[in-house]
């Protein structure tokens, strides 16, 4: 695993990925492990975080089999942050319209209202989900524009 690396301001550049198992307890060490990759830049890391966490929620759900590991990149580089969170199952995931009375379907609908854009495509073993957050890492506080999924 590469060790994060925090620069200046001006050349923010973060590079971290690491693999967990897929059970639920990862749900917490990967929003830690974002915590700590994303620490000391100036950017809305706890939207990051609660995107992290529905996407690994997601991924520990639907990775085959049950008990296998799900793999996480975060990169900051030139004003872009991107994080990817590949897994092993074979379906992928799509925007739901939960009515009131639902009690989930929401995670996908909070990523797309926080970041600039979503997507998946596939992989040779199950597929990678993704989202991008534009702008100068340092303004990303400012960042609330609807995504859409990409692919
Ligand atoms: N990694 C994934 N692999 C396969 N299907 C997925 C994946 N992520 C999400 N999905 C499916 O996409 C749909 C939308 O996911 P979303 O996270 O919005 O809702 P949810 O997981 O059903 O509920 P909530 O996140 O509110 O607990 C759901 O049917 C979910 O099962
Ligand atoms: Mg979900």
């Amino acid at each position: 695993m590469k060790a994060p690396q925090h620069r200046t301001k001006a050349t923010v550049e973060v590079s971290a990925a690491r693999d967990f198992a897929s059970r639920p307890e990862s749900v917490s060490e990967a929003r830690a492990f974002t915590q700590d990759a994303l620490a000391g830049l100036d950017l809305a890391v706890d939207d990051v975080v609660l995107c992290v966490s529905e996407f690994v929620t997601n991924a520990v759900r639907h990775s085959t089999p049950h008990g296998g590991t799900f793999h996480l990149n975060i990169l900051v580089d030139r004003g872009k942050l991107r994080v990817e969170c590949h897994d092993s199952g074979g379906t992928k995931p799509t925007l739901l319209t939960p009515s009131d009375a639902d009690e989930g379907g929401r995670g996908l609908l909070l990523v797309q209202a926080l970041t600039s854009r979503w997507g998946v495509h596939s992989r040779p073993t199950g597929k990678c989900v993704w989202f991008e957050i534009d702008g100068d890492p340092s303004v990303l506080q400012g960042c609330r524009r609807a995504g859409r999924a990409g692919s």
